[in-house]
């Protein structure tokens, strides 16, 4: 369902391997989600889930201090988006997903990849690569 493509692939090595990571996460709660034949699953999902918030933030600070190391004249608008998006997975209550949350499961999944794809495809791709 969620998966890292080419056309994703940036001029920063890491920041794509960072990207690949955060799609990996999202299709393990995805696949979790998916299989009907573990006991208690909604809880490994909320801790997959706070993974992935967790490691989104880590990916933005790293790409942040990247932008500050070369002088990045698009910092701004990158930070910008990344804190907005921060404040939004802040607002998400994971701790009240349960067995009757697969909506919502699914919705933060989904909004979470939507955004990275359109935010990795406008804005992380005009990255420079690291020079040397
Ligand atoms: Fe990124
Ligand atoms: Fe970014």
């Amino acid at each position: 369902m969620y998966e890292f493509k080419d056309t994703y692939k940036t001029n920063v090595d890491f920041v794509d391997k960072e990207h690949r990571r955060l799609f990996e996460i999202a299709e393990e709660a995805y696949q979790l989600q998916q299989n009907e034949f573990i006991p208690d699953k909604y809880d490994h999902i909320v801790t997959i889930l706070e993974e992935l918030r967790a490691y989104t933030k880590t990916h933005f600070a790293h790409e942040e201090a990247y932008m500050k190391k070369i002088g990045y004249k698009g910092m701004f608008t990158q930070k910008v988006q990344h804190d907005a998006f921060i404040q939004k997975l802040d607002g998400i209550d994971l701790g009240a997903l349960d067995e009757n949350s697969d909506e919502a499961i699914s919705d933060i999944l989904k909004f979470l990849t939507d955004w990275l794809v359109d935010h990795i495809l406008n804005v992380d791709k005009l990255l420079p690569a690291e020079e040397g």
